[in-house]
């Protein structure tokens, strides 16, 4: 199998917000999938000896589950936060959120039914780094400013 250019997002590289909290969730997040990204290269390797399978696939739903609950937790925080600042692209933001755990409940899906290790791996090592850090950049990046500059204090 040939081998697929992968993207590891590292959280020393990665854009701040300025907001601790959304800055913390970000982070976090990296880490979660970066732990993912190595499970899942090990079990592209293990695959063909096959008596550690089941026991990689069993880590990989675990970690999986946890990054899909702290992406809600992270998407209702800043919703929530857009909220409370009156956001005026808001709508546009919480949509966006919305697709993207859709994305991920697929991805996860598709995993616990047929064990779709290529499509899995294509999502955490090239879709997802490119959503995440394109999504900070903008979205995330300009409703922070917007906190700050009206006084928001975390
Ligand atoms: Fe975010
Ligand atoms: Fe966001």
């Amino acid at each position: 199998m040939s081998e697929i250019l992968k993207t590891i997002l590292e959280t020393d590289s990665m854009a701040r917000v300025n907001l601790a909290f959304i800055d913390n969730a970000h982070f976090e997040e990296v880490q979660i999938v970066k732990d993912l990204g190595k499970l899942i290269t090990t079990y592209q390797d293990e695959n063909i000896k096959n008596d550690a399978t089941d026991q990689y696939e069993e880590q990989i739903t675990v970690i999986l589950i946890t990054w899909l609950r702290h992406t809600i937790a992270h998407f209702s925080a800043e919703n929530e936060l857009m909220q409370q600042i009156n956001f005026p692209t808001m709508r546009l933001h919480t949509q966006e959120h919305e697709t993207e755990l859709n994305r991920i409940k697929r991805i996860i899906r598709l995993w616990q039914t047929d064990k779709e290790i290529t499509l899995l791996a294509d999502f955490v090592f090239n879709f997802w780094p490119n959503w995440f850090k394109a999504h900070i950049r903008s979205m995330d990046m300009s409703m922070a400013r917007f906190a700050i500059m009206n006084g928001y204090k975390a």
